[in-house]
């Protein structure tokens, strides 16, 4: 990409963005994924009346949704309101979200001749929603609030691809790896070229960091991440706009972190599984961090909720480059007045003296 980033001092020197670089902070940020979404009663009353991936290509709705969500946690950064399945209708899936099942692909990838009938997204302006709710949303966030742009992972991506849904132990998406290894590539550095082109005209459109969603990679050992997957994450992220920041993710990943780290990011997300020192050491100190509360401490009161709070910040101990998170999404039944009390714990507790 050719284009410089136009960021504003207020943006550059946001908590969020000066954490991304490791550098020197007033208190450690935080944003939660999935912030916008069920558990909150504003996002169930627009979902009320309108379908997901309705919401999803109204880029005045997602907007709203993706600022009120912000606002009324007071994190921050925001995150566009999107979905990492998006991507997968310019490139010829039939795409539906059913109720109550998550998503279906119709028309899934099983061998190699299933792939002649990918296009390969050339123009990802077919993503045009996306794009304009990214325009919206930077007009309405306050001038010093970053925004996250997203995209599925290769990985996670050729998973949903090639499983048709949600899937428990990827046997089509692993058969087709270690049955067909050059349609396997083949398919991974299609999704790997159009990924990095839609996250940079997310950045175009107005997001200061993008963050790639790799949620299904733990499902791999370290040698077949090392074969199948790093080479096309490294294409993602070595094609990103130089100096936005690239937060990597994914879950299950305590074996694979040094070798995500390898693949890139400027800042490595971590589950809940792993212990953020261990965790941080394995990915080395050199990177930031993201991560990484259980969503499901947010069921629990709310003195477990800021002890949780208090033992993740002292496992980071105030190291420069810490992004507090949680370790995976908020879920749905969560209770709003402890996703707020979150917030407010990490702030108080991590203030720099
Ligand atoms: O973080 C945010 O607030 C931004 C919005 C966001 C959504 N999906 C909205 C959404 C983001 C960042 C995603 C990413 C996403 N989507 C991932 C990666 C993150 C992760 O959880 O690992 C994945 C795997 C998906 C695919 C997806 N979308 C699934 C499996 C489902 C169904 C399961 C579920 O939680 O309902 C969705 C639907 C979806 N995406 C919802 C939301 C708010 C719920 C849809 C609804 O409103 O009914």
């Amino acid at each position: 990409m050719t284009f410089e980033p136009n960021v504003s001092d207020a943006l550059h020197n946001s908590v969020f963005l000066r954490a991304c670089r490791r550098e020197p902070v007033p208190y450690t940020p935080v944003w939660l994924m999935r912030q916008a979404g069920r558990y909150m009663p504003e996002y169930r009353e627009v979902r009320a009346r309108t379908g997901f991936l309705e919401l999803c290509k109204n880029p005045a709705l997602a907007a709203e949704v993706t600022v009120t969500a912000a606002n009324r946690l007071g994190v921050d950064a925001a995150i566009i309101f999107a979905d990492i399945l998006l991507v997968l209708e310019p490139m010829g899936f039939e795409l539906e979200f059913a109720r109550n099942e998550g998503p279906v692909i119709h028309n899934p990838v099983r061998k190699s001749s299933d792939l002649n009938r990918l296009s390969e997204v050339e123009d990802i302006g077919a993503l045009h929603f996306v794009f304009e709710a990214i325009k919206l949303t930077r007009q309405a966030l306050p001038a010093n609030l970053p925004l996250i742009g997203f995209s599925g992972a290769p990985f996670t991506l050729a998973s949903y691809i090639v499983e048709g849904g949600a899937s428990k132990n990827y046997v089509h998406t692993k058969a087709l790896m270690y049955n067909d290894s050059t349609a396997w590539h083949s398919l991974m550095s299609r999704i790997a070229r159009t990924v990095s082109r839609y996250l940079n005209a997310q950045i175009q459109s107005g997001a200061q960091a993008v963050q790639l969603f790799d949620s299904w990679v733990g499902c791999l050992n370290p040698d077949d991440y090392r074969e199948y997957v790093l080479p096309h994450t490294r294409d993602v992220i070595e094609n990103i706009v130089p100096g936005v920041p690239v937060i990597h993710f994914g879950t299950g990943t305590a074996a694979l972190l040094d070798l995500m780290r390898d693949a890139g990011g400027d800042v490595i997300g971590l589950d809940w599984r792993v212990r953020l020192d261990e965790g941080w050491t394995r990915v080395g100190h050199d990177r930031a961090i993201m991560g990484n509360l259980d969503p499901v401490v947010l069921f629990a009161n709310q003195d477990h909720v800021r002890d949780q709070v208090k033992r993740i910040l002292d496992l980071a101990a105030l190291r420069n480059g810490h992004i507090f998170n949680l370790g995976h999404g908020i879920l749905p039944e969560t209770p709003v007045g402890n996703v707020v009390a979150l917030v407010e714990a990490v702030h108080e507790f991590s203030a720099r003296s």
